[in-house]
C-alpha cells in the first residue's frame, strides 16, 4: 500500500499512538502550512523573515560567491528569495522537498525570476538515507530554514544533521532554530484562534481517507497542542471525541474517547542547546543571528568536528 499506509498502520499498532509529522505535507496540507505562516499567532515565519531582511548582507559574506544552495524542504521560497538576492553570483538553486506538486510550482516562478540561476528542483524525502542529489554546479551551501530540524526528536535531528554534512560536501549550512520562549506565546502559535493549525493537524486524516480509504470521520477527532516545558517541546495530538474504529488495509483500529494519536512534536532550542546538537553532528557553529525579542534565531555552521576557535560566536542584533 505504501510508505504512508506503512507508517499509518505501524503508528496506530503502537502505544502510544504515533504517526510521523512529514505526512502531513500533501498537497492540501502544504496549503495550510503556508496559510499556518501568515497567522499573527505563529511569530516563526515572520521573525525568521525580518532577521533575514535585516541580516541577508552578513549571511551572505559568511556564504560566500558561486554558491549552490541546496535548500532543505522548499516551501513558499519566501526565504530564499531573500538570500538569493543578496547572494554574489550564485551557481544554482536545489530545492528539495517531499510534496512534489508544491515544489515544481515555486521552482517555476523562481526560475522566471533569476533566468542565470539552474533552478533543479528535487522531489524526495531529504530527511532519510538514499537521497539523489544532481551533480553540483557551485560549491555547495545548504539553507534549512523554518526550524524543521525542532520536528525530530533531537537524537534523529544528529543524524538529519549528519546527513546533511555529507551530501553539502564540505559545504556550510545556514538554519533557522525557534527558541524556548513563554508557554503562553507557544500554546497561542499551536492553538491559533482561526482553527488553521486544527485543520492543518486534521488533514492527515483526511489525506488518509483520501489516499488509503481509512474511512476516519473528521468530527470525531480534537486538535490539541500543549507544550511539555520538561521537554521543551509543543506536541500535537488528535484525541478521539468517542468510541470508534476504522479499517486500514483490512486491519481494524479501534479508540476509545480520549485516546490520542501523537502526530507531531516541536522542539524548541537555547542557542547553546541547539549548537551543541549541530557539534554532535559535526558542525562548527560561526554566527547567529537572533531577533530583538530571542524568539528565533539563525545560524551559519560550518563542517568541522569538535570545538575549536572557529565556534565562538558572532550574535547580531
Ligand atoms: C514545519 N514546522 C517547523 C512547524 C512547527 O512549528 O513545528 C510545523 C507546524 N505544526 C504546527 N504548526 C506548524
Amino acid at each position: 500500500m505504501g510508505a504512508f499506509a506503512d507508517d499509518l498502520r505501524a503508528g496506530l499498532r503502537a502505544r502510544p499512538r504515533a504517526v510521523p509529522p512529514k505526512w502531513f505535507y500533501d498537497a492540501s496540507g502544504s496549503l495550510l502550512f503556508e496559510r499556518i505562516c501568515e497567522l499573527p499567532e505563529y511569530y516563526p515565519t515572520r521573525t525568521e523573515l525580518a532577521l533575514l531582511d535585516r541580516h541577508a548582507a552578513e549571511m551572505a559574506e559568511c556564504i560566500g560567491p558561486g554558491a549552490e544552495i541546496v535548500e532543505f524542504g522548499a516551501g513558499a521560497s519566501r526565504k530564499i528569495r531573500k538570500l538569493l538576492s543578496a547572494l554574489h553570483q550564485p551557481a544554482g538553486f536545489t530545492p528539495v522537498d517531499i510534496s512534489g506538486e508544491h515544489l515544481v510550482a515555486a521552482a517555476e516562478r523562481l526560475r522566471a525570476e533569476h533566468p542565470a540561476l539552474a533552478v533543479r528542483p528535487v522531489a524526495g524525502d531529504y530527511t532519510i538515507d538514499g537521497l539523489q542529489l544532481p551533480p553540483p554546479v557551485g560549491r555547495r551551501v545548504g539553507f534549512y530554514p523554518g526550524s524543521s530540524i525542532g520536528n525530530f526528536e533531537p537524537s534523529e535531528a544528529v543524524e538529519v544533521l549528519a546527513r546533511y554534512r555529507h551530501w553539502l560536501q564540505g559545504g556550510g549550512l545556514l538554519m533557522g532554530v525557534d527558541l524556548v520562549k513563554s508557554p503562553a506565546l507557544l500554546h497561542a502559535a499551536y492553538n491559533d484562534a482561526q482553527g488553521v493549525t486544527a485543520a492543518f493537524n486534521l488533514n492527515l486524516l483526511a489525506r488518509a481517507n483520501r489516499e488509503l480509504r481509512a474511512g476516519f470521520q473528521l468530527d470525531g477527532w480534537e486538535h490539541a497542542a500543549h507544550y511539555q516545558p520538561s521537554l521543551q517541546r509543543i506536541e500535537m495530538h488528535l484525541v478521539s471525541r468517542r468510541a470508534q474504529q476504522i479499517w486500514l488495509g483490512g486491519e481494524r483500529f479501534a479508540f476509545d474517547e480520549g485516546d490520542s494519536i501523537h502526530t507531531e512534536n516541536s522542539y524548541k532550542y537555547s542557542v547553546a542547546g541547539f549548537q551543541a546538537l549541530a557539534r554532535r553532528a559535526g558542525w562548527a557553529p560561526q554566527a547567529v543571528w537572533i531577533d530583538d525579542a530571542r524568539h528565533f534565531s539563525l545560524h551559519w555552521l560550518t563542517p568541522g568536528g569538535g570545538v575549536s576557535a572557529a565556534t565562538a560566536i558572532s550574535s547580531h542584533r
